[in-house]
Order: C-alpha cells, then structure tokens, then sequence
C-alpha cells in the first residue's frame, strides 16, 4: 500500500512534530482536525476553518450516508467538493454513530443493522459498505476501519469479544480497500481499559498493516487518569513511524497529556459544540460568556490568538450576543474556539520542535490548574 509519507522531523520525550504529506497538502503534527460531521464545521465557513489553523476536516460516515446520501454526495463530485474545501479529509467509518446516535441496532459478524436517527429507515453497515462510502462515493482522503466502540464499563470478556470482533472487521475493511495511489487506510485499536487487550489490538492490526493507527473506545467515561494510563499501555506497541490517531479526544489537557504520550491527531467536537453554547477556551479552562461578570467586560477573548473572533470582539459583546440568543454568538465563539485549539497544536509543535516540551506542558498544567482547581 503507498502510505502517505510521514516525516518526523523532531522528538522531545514521546512527543514528536512532522507532516503528514497528502496529495490535497501537508498536515502539520500534532494536527487537531475539526468535526464537520454533516459536511460543514458547525457554524464555520470553510475560509475561517482553513484560516484558524486546521490542515484537515473530519466527516461522519453515518451522517452523510442517511442524509444526503452517499452516492449522492459522490453524484455531485464528492465530499471536498460539495462542501467547498480542499485539503485533506478523514472520515470515521460509522461504527461509533450507530452505538451512540441509532435507534434499534442489531449487531452481527456481517455489520451492524440499524434505523436512522432521521427517519427510522433502515440501514446495514458492513466492514465492505463503509470503506465504499468513504473512500468510493465520499472521497475521503483518509478512511477508518469499521470497528465496534467498546462501551465503558465493559467487563473483560466483553471487552475481549469486541475488541477480536474489530479486529475481524480491520481485516475485512483492509481487504475491501485495496490498493489505492492516493488514499490512506487507518485501523483502530480497542480493548476496553485492559493493557493485554489494548496490546493484542495493537499487534494485530499491524500485522494486518494499516497506514496509520488509531486508539478508540476512550473519552467514552472512564475519566482523564483512566485516558492517561491506556494511552501509557497502548503506545509502545504502535509502530513508531507511523501516524496515530486518538479518537474523540478531547479538552485541551487531554491533548497535551496525550501528545506527552506520542499522539500525532486528534478529532474532536467540543471546541464547536460548546462555543455553541455560549463557553469559550482557553489555557485556563472554559468559560461561559452568559456570566454576569463578562456583562461590561471590554477584553478580548484572547489577544494572543491570530484569529480575528479572539481578537477584535470584547467579552461584553459576546456576553449580549450569548444572552440574546443570536447566530453570530455561536459563530464568533466557534471560530475563536477552533483557532485556540489550532494555536495550542502550534504552540505544542514549536516546543517540541525547539526541545522544550517538557517545560511548555508543566506551565500549561499550572495555567490550567489554576483556572479550572
Ligand atoms: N470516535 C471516538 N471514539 C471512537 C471509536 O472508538 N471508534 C470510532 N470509529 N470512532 C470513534
């Protein structure tokens, strides 16, 4: 398989810093890709996405599969291009949407069966049928296994069947992509919070051989000590030189702890959702515009990020926007979020870079206990 090439061009500790080369352009690691789960960044035009930072986009096999349909999306030229961005894009294969988002579900060696979260309409998910919706008909530049999620808590032979089960579907959905020039292939590793597991997960999918690997079935409850310590036992056993992904992941502690620990991307929903909900990120923690003391507050959220939602908008603006209930709210708080979480990966690849990662993560823990203790 033509792997992407993945340039590591420095290591302090685990952490590294590189680019990942696609034919749609480099991703800076570690990278953050935002959630556009139903071809948009909630909330975002495209421009400010690509502006705040971001080198790539996430999109949802199982949103756009029921609406609008994969084979229209392929009709109309394609992710990338019906939603008018050009740079790279990885897709999740679904199986983690049909555990948290499906009405009834059955489960079997072949797929998942399941009805639409829309309109009750039935479905099948298939190992095959994912990997054709999103390297075929979506375009993705960057496809995932079908795996199951393993839910929290799982007792240990659950967890075993499950994690042997992905493994399975790894196989399958390997087999169905083929050999492909311009895409890539990522597998996931379960295995609840069991380290012989996680290490079983991990052997296998290499020996499959994936293009980059993923650590899934964490962020699903069982707490950041928790997170830490299965990121601590699963690490070793992934390859070195090829890129890993943590799924789903997280605050931005989590994603410093986490690239402390080797991680090189990072997905996630809560710098949009929760701007949506009127908090906004910072080095210290969230805050939450709606409070009374931002009411006559005239700072900017944040005048060290290049990103004109952090720079040129007061709190007491935001805190009136929030209040009334206004779109623009949602979007400045949006577009200021994304750009932090971009400035933070930024600022994580010069210290590493430079050699002093050990020290940028005890001051960011300090900040950040402080603001949040
Ligand atoms: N997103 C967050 N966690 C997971 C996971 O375990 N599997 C998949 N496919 N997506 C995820």
């Amino acid at each position: 398989m033509a792997s992407f090439p993945f340039e590591i061009a420095a290591v302090d500790g685990q952490a590294r810093t590189g680019t990942l080369k696609t034919s749609r352009g480099d991703i800076r690691t570690p990278a953050f890709m935002p959630v556009g789960t139903a071809a948009t960044v909630k909330a975002l035009y495209p421009d400010q996405v690509r502006q705040a930072g971001a080198d790539i986009l996430l999109g949802n096999t199982y949103h756009l599969m029921l609406r609008p349909g994969a084979e229209r999306v392929k009709r109309l030229g394609g992710l990338h291009h019906f939603m008018r961005w050009n740079g790279p894009i990885l897709t999740d294969s679904g199986g983690f949407q049909v555990w948290s988002l499906a009405g009834l579900r059955k489960m079997s060696e072949e797929g998942v069966a399941f009805k639409s979260h829309i309109d009750g309409s039935k479905h099948m998910l298939t190992p095959e049928r994912s990997i054709e919706i999103q390297a075929d008909l979506l375009g993705a530049d960057i496809s995932m296994q079908l795996d199951e999620c393993t839910p929290f808590p799982c007792e240990r032979d659950a967890a075993a069947k499950s994690m042997e089960l992905s493994i399975r579907w790894g196989r399958r959905s390997r087999q169905a992509f083929g050999e492909r020039a311009t895409q890539n292939l990522f597998g996931i590793v379960q295995g609840s919070v069991y380290p012989d597991l996680r290490q079983q997960s991990a052997e296998a999918l290499m020996e499959t051989g994936f293009d980059g690997y993923a650590v899934g079935g964490l962020a699903v409850g069982e707490g950041f000590e928790m997170m830490c310590s299965v990121l601590d036992v699963t690490m070793p056993h992934l390859p070195q030189d090829r890129p890993r992904y943590l799924m789903g992941v997280g605050r931005p502690i989590d994603l410093v702890e986490a690239v402390a620990r080797g991680i090189d991307m990072f997905d996630c929903v809560m710098p949009t959702r929760s701007g949506r909900h009127g908090q906004a990120w910072s080095d210290y923690g969230p805050f939450n515009l709606k409070n009374a003391q931002y009411a006559e507050d005239e700072s900017p959220l944040n005048e060290a990020v290049d990103c004109p939602a952090s720079r040129d908008y007061s709190k007491a603006y935001l805190h009136h926007l929030v209040r009334a209930g206004e779109y623009l709210g949602s979007m400045i708080l949006s577009w200021h979020n994304v750009a932090y979480y971009e400035d933070l990966m930024a600022r994580m690849r010069a210290a590493i870079s430079e050699g002093r990662f050990e020290a940028f993560r005890a001051e960011f823990l300090s900040r950040w206990e402080e603001g949040t203790g």
